[in-house]
């Protein structure tokens, strides 16, 4: 029956699994997240969100209600399910490129033992391509009438229920013949209403499937860091990059969206995403079809570089002693995660360099003082740029972007602000007396 509830399994609660389980339940399947935190358990079982994520809190109330939707980390509650989903985080490897697999070999050693004839096993984590045929092997070994297949994952944090319940497209990777067969129609039954309303599917092969989701990441980040290289000859020549991505961005072959230069790309994925996607090249022997990478990522970490240089200049030449306050320490708005927060390196190079930095965020706060210890925190705008002589905008919460100048004008020292992300108006800043610049600026 091609609308009836699956019973599904979801390994790993992060930022992935957590809101893959929630939509999943909301769509009328029976879902079971598995995570080995017990913490991330007991706060997803009690219908927190473990993390800041719109719209997640209101779809675990709901599951809890409904009855459909349960969290454990005792690996033997998926043994109900007859689709396991693969949502485990697969980090850098520290002091390498290439991606760590500790958590998704850990994840299929956990399933292996439970899994029964005409289970499927549902990549979703991002890997290095060959990780999912490796994968198909063991699932065969222990069980040939379980299939293993790739769909990877392109929802965005801050938009990840929308992303998850509407996505742009969906990629199933699948074997060939009947097994795959049964796989597509399977995926199509859990994504029943995005298929219905006409999301495209592509179906292809394993190792494609695995590519795409890299490919799309590297895209991305190469777009973010192309505008960026033009900021740095806008700096240059005293061109400006706002308008130069308005202009180019109308030629729809180009597209508007993503060039927004500043600070670059940070988080939990476009970085480590294109390096490990590096080192994945280097072993199968095609490093140079990605020597470009290593290009993007260089530009995306000089911005962090241009702009501490920016508040240096701005300070007089020292930033030794000077009262700076940080807007954002988020990697991004609507988001509590700081992995390679690109406001959280520019604010402890300033720190480094002697400056007085009071960093502040409407939700990251918590994460990163567990990260950055050595850097002072403040809850509030007020307290962050009281008595600042420079102020920074380096993540662009939309409270920040509607801060009255004119107000925050009251409380600092100099009114001075760098904006890192292109996003505050600058002819309102100016009008209210502050020194406004911009990376890519006049
Ligand atoms: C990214 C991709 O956008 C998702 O499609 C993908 O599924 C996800 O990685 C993943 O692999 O899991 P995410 O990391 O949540 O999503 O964040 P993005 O919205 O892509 O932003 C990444 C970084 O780029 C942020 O630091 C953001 O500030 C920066 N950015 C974004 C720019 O500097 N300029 C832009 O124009 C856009």
């Amino acid at each position: 029956d091609p609308g009836a509830a699956v019973r599904i399994s979801v390994m790993g609660c992060g930022y992935l699994g957590a809101v893959h389980a929630a939509a999943m339940a909301s769509l009328g399947h029976d879902v079971v997240g598995l995570d080995v935190d017990t913490a991330k358990v007991a706060d997803l079982a009690a219908g927190r969100a473990p993390f800041f994520e719109p719209g997640l809190g209101e779809l675990l109330a709901e599951g809890a209600r409904s009855g459909q939707l349960h969290f454990s980390s005792d690996v033997a509650a998926l043994t109900a399910a007859e689709v396991h989903f693969l949502c485990v985080g697969t980090p850098q490897r520290r002091g390498e490129n290439s991606a760590d697999l500790r958590h998704v070999d850990a994840a299929v050693a956990q399933l292996l033992p439970h899994l029964k004839p005409g289970d499927l096993v549902v990549g979703k984590s991002t890997v290095p391509v060959g990780t999912a045929e490796r994968i198909a092997e063991q699932v065969r070994a222990v069980e040939p009438a379980a299939t293993l297949v790739w769909n990877p994952e392109f929802l965005r944090e801050g938009h990840a229920v929308a992303d998850t319940l509407a996505p742009d497209r969906l990629v199933y990777g699948v074997p060939e013949g009947p097994a795959g067969e049964r796989a597509v129609a399977v995926l199509n039954r859990v994504y029943g209403k995005a298929v219905a309303e006409g999301t495209p599917v592509v179906v292809t092969d394993l190792t494609t499937a695995q590519l795409v989701k890299v490919a799309a990441n590297s895209f991305l980040a190469t777009k973010i860091s192309f505008i960026n290289a033009m900021a740095e000859l806008c700096e240059a020549t005293g061109g400006d990059v706002v308008q130069l991505a308005e202009a180019i961005g109308y030629d729809a072959r180009i597209g508007r969206r993503f060039l927004n230069a500043g600070l670059g790309f940070g988080g939990g994925c476009l970085p480590k995403d294109i390096r490990a996607f590096m080192a994945r090249a280097g072993e199968l022997g095609v490093d140079q079809a990605l020597t470009f990478l290593r290009e993007v990522d260089a530009i995306n970490m000089r911005r962090r570089v241009r702009m501490v240089d920016l508040a240096r200049e701005e300070c007089g030449g020292s930033l030794a002693g000077r009262r700076v306050a940080v807007l954002g320490a988020a990697f991004k708005p609507d988001s509590d995660d700081v992995r390679d927060s690109p406001a959280l390196s520019v604010a402890a190079q300033m720190s480094l360099q002697g400056a007085d930095v009071v960093v502040t965020d409407p939700q990251a706060i918590a994460n990163a003082s567990a990260k950055w210890p050595d850097l002072v925190f403040a809850e509030t705008v007020e307290e962050t740029v009281r008595g600042a002589e420079l102020v920074l905008l380096l993540t662009e919460w939309p409270e920040y972007v509607a801060l009255d100048p004119a107000r925050v004008r009251t409380l600092v020292r100099r009114p001075r602000v760098l904006d890192g992300r292109n996003a505050l108006d600058a002819e309102t800043w100016r009008a209210a007396g502050w020194s406004y610049r911009a990376l890519g600026r006049r």
